[in-house]
């Protein structure tokens, strides 16, 4: 049953936890009331916005249309062959609850996305990453259903546009579907990744031994190792990374490198080279910072934080003035990761 409500505050809906407000807002827990409610005449041209755990928004003013929480929920095992398994989740489904699943039953590809917040049908929009693995590693397809015609769609992995954080959800399709479920291709034979970062520290920290090694203590390692520099939501405002990694020339690497010896980087090809921004954010001094009620985290640069009151806004100009001094100091231009509505 639909439930639209009116001036609903977004405060629990947003991991920020900006307190603004949406003039309508549902909940939506399966196809059928989305297809009812797409074609409600009194709503067909209401700016629509779509959210999943609200865990890569940033909200600068209340949202003057309607709100829809994607709530489908539901985990299936579709089919199986020799070396694979299908898996398909409601876009509702928290990711790390699919990805605990999936690790129990032993379906490997997911574990290194362990503990990223959000729900299943954000990740492919973004194609979530961390600890050497993105979403499209593992992806088979999706359904959609298109926000004006109701018209629903299958996209395969060639439909999506996939890039670094990027789909074509968020470039020529952007604002027009709906994503409702999505099918996941997992190994039965894993393929371990533990060369990123702190992964294989962790694992030997851990007690664990090469030849033992299982995806169930890869989850474990990224758990540890993404609690001890990434705040909770839950207890302190973010959105995760707030700011996409930058890709420049080898040149203009070697030129920093000159400059800054101990820069980080990693080739993207031949020619490009991805430098973390969480490093140029410390190295422009701002890890830790601090004002009224707004930050940046000072176990990971990369992430801006709402300690209690924080507004959008606020967060907004902090993230404007680190980009204008991460560009005078190192002459990269840093975007956000995050959509700011
Ligand atoms: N670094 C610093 N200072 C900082 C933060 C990072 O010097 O304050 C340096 C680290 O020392 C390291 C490098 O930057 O050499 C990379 O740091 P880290 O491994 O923490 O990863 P990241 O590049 O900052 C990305 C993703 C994260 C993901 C991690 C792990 C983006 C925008 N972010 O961060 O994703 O968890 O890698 O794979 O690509 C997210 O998207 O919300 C997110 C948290």
């Amino acid at each position: 049953m639909l439930n639209i409500q009116s001036y609903v505050s977004l405060k629990p809906y947003n991991t920020f936890g900006i307190d603004v407000s949406a003039r309508y807002w549902v909940d939506v827990t399966n196809e059928n009331d989305l297809q009812t409610l797409l074609h409600l005449t009194e709503f067909i041209d209401t700016p629509k916005l779509i959210i999943g755990a609200g865990s890569n928004i940033l909200f600068r003013h209340n949202f003057d249309g309607l709100v829809i929480k994607m709530n489908i929920q539901g985990v299936s095992v579709l089919r199986e062959d020799d070396t694979h398994v299908y898996i398909k989740a409601g876009a509702g489904v928290n990711w790390h609850e699919l990805v605990q699943f999936c690790v129990n039953q032993e379906f490997a590809g997911m574990e290194n996305l362990s503990l990223i917040p959000g729900t299943v049908g954000a990740a492919p929009m973004q194609n979530i990453g961390a600890y050497g693995v993105e979403l499209e590693q593992i992806f088979e397809s999706l359904t959609a259903t298109h926000i004006r015609t109701g018209e629903t769609r299958t996209f395969l992995h060639a439909d999506c546009d996939f890039g670094y954080r990027e789909s074509v959800f968020k470039k020529s399709l952007k604002g027009q579907y709906i994503i409702t479920g999505v099918t996941f291709q997992l190994d039965k034979v894993p393929t371990f990744h533990t060369r990123y970062g702190a992964i294989q520290e962790t694992l030997t920290e851990m007690g664990v031994a090469e030849h033992n090694l299982s995806i169930k203590d890869i989850s474990e390692a990224v758990i540890r190792i993404r609690r001890s520099k990434l705040p909770d939501p839950a207890q302190i405002g973010n959105a995760g990374s707030f700011f996409k990694n930058p890709e420049i020339s080898r040149a203009k690497f070697d030129t920093l490198l000159s400059q800054y010896p101990n820069l980080p980087g990693y080739p993207i090809g031949e020619n490009v080279v991805k430098v973390p921004a969480g490093w140029l954010i410390e190295q422009a001094g701002w890890k830790g910072y601090r004002s009224g009620d707004v930050g940046v985290h000072a176990r990971q640069a990369l992430v801006l934080v709402n300690y209690g009151n924080g507004r959008g806004d606020e967060i907004l100009n902090l993230a404007k003035e680190i980009q204008l001094s991460v560009l005078n100091k190192f002459g990269i231009e840093i975007t956000p990761e995050v959509n700011v509505i």
